[in-house]
């Protein structure tokens, strides 16, 4: 007994169609994949996004280095074959990985769930307006090209004029965009939690004014892939760079060196000031020179300019707010899940006395620093599940 199939012509040609799109299709999906490591495909698809809305914002965010044109009519193509497929969420990175190995720590599958991406997405919409990595983070090497041909005020090509006025495209952000990040503040809160493997395993890890991490990796980790630094962090750093003391000089190449890749962004406008320019310079001149594998960052707006956030954030627009919490805004941006450790301004809990931070003997808080509003401030957001903002110890067994 023989099944002969009969295919009228119709079903032919029709057959034909389903082959040649469906080859297509794969064709497409298979050059993404290859050049954007589309990775974890969202099983709850409540969280995903639209892959070309959120293709073009994260490359707009990523910088100059992963955008261009024919990404654009990748996304266009890619939009238009999977309509009324489910939607994935994709990530770009600049290195081929297999897609379907998931790059998440064990840890981090349990974290990931107290977040609500609905409500960070519009989050991000609101930062976006106040931070950015590409003005905020740009490599100091080019330094001299921005002042060469950028408009300093208006971040502008300086030949460009009316209505042809050109966003700086002469400069690089070392940042681009994360998938999860921890920003540890240095509160004495830290001491005896065990969170260090817990920091570590976010992708992404966020400190303010360079504080030591070797001696107590336990408890707030090792890995460092940004370090913003104020006026008075940058100065000592450079002078501790220039000590005439050896030990001093090593033990701050030592610290420069204990994360390598590490960003060091100044957290204060820098382009038109010379003595800023000048210490920032001799960082970049003296870990050049020791082969520190750091990446000076400039920034061509002080963080303190975006003070509006914070009352759109549900705080106040405090006189002074923190490096920490302007670091935690600008992460905000390119950041999707951020946790926040060692933020906690009070003397004691429970009864325990905790100093103020956990590497040195300060006792009080900079006085003119609100950190009881930033806390409560931290607490609500961590309650709408848009941060994740640890005061407890972690689990010691990771
Ligand atoms: C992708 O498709 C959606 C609707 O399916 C549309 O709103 C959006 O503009 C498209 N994006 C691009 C880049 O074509
Ligand atoms: C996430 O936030 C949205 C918008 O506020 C809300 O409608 C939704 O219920 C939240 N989801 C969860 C799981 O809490
Ligand atoms: C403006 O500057 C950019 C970058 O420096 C350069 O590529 C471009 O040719 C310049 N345009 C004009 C009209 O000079
Ligand atoms: C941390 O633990 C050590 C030893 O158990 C103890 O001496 C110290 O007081 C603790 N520090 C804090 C801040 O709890
Ligand atoms: C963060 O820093 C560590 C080294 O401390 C490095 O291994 C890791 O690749 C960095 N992550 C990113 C996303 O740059």
């Amino acid at each position: 007994l023989r099944l002969q199939i009969r295919w009228s012509p119709g079903m032919r040609l029709l057959a034909k169609i389903v082959v040649v799109y469906c080859t297509l299709v794969s064709l497409v999906v298979l050059s993404m994949l290859y050049y954007y490591q589309a990775i974890d495909f969202n099983s709850n698809l409540q969280y995903s996004m639209a892959i070309s809305t959120e293709l073009r914002e994260r490359a707009l965010q990523s910088g100059h280095d992963t955008w261009d044109r024919s990404l654009e009519s990748l996304a266009r193509l890619w939009n238009e074959s999977l309509a009324g497929l489910p939607r994935i969420e994709i990530k770009i990175r600049s290195r081929w990985r297999w897609p379907f190995s998931s790059t998440s720590h064990p840890v981090m599958t349990r974290i990931e769930q107290h977040f609500n991406m609905t409500r960070i997405y519009a989050m991000q919409k609101i930062s976006r307006n106040y931070f950015n990595p590409i003005r905020h983070v740009i490599d100091y090497r080019d330094l001299e090209a921005f002042k060469r041909d950028c408009n300093i005020k208006s971040f502008t090509m300086k030949n460009s004029t009316g209505e042809n006025r050109k966003t700086c495209d002469v400069v690089r952000t070392p940042i681009t965009h994360y998938r999860t990040c921890a920003v540890v503040g240095s509160g004495g809160i830290l001491l005896n939690s065990s969170c260090g493997a817990e920091i570590d395993a976010h992708d992404f890890v966020i400190r303010s004014n360079l504080p030591p991490t070797v001696p107590f990796s336990k408890d707030v980790g090792r890995k460092t892939n940004f370090t913003a630094v104020n006026h008075a962090r940058l100065i000592a750093v450079r002078r501790a760079l220039k000590a005439r003391n050896p030990a001093i000089r090593a033990a701050m190449l030592a610290r420069l060196s204990s994360s390598p890749g590490m960003v060091f962004g100044y957290s204060l406008s820098l382009p038109d000031s010379k003595k800023n320019s000048r210490y920032l310079h001799s960082v970049y001149m003296i870990t050049k020179e020791h082969n520190v594998p750091v990446i000076p960052a400039f920034s061509h707006q002080s963080y303190m300019s975006s003070k509006g956030l914070w009352s759109k954030m549900g705080g106040r627009r405090w006189t002074l707010p923190s490096t920490g919490l302007n670091v935690f805004g600008l992460a905000s941006t390119f950041c999707d899940r951020i946790s926040m450790y060692g933020y906690f301004p009070f003397p004691d809990v429970d009864g325990r006395p905790i100093p103020y931070h956990y590497y040195d003997g300060v006792k009080k808080p900079h006085s003119a620093h609100k950190m009881k509003g930033e806390f409560d401030m931290f607490q609500k957001l961590h309650r709408q599940g848009l941060l994740r903002h640890v005061v407890d110890k972690c689990d010691p067994t990771l």
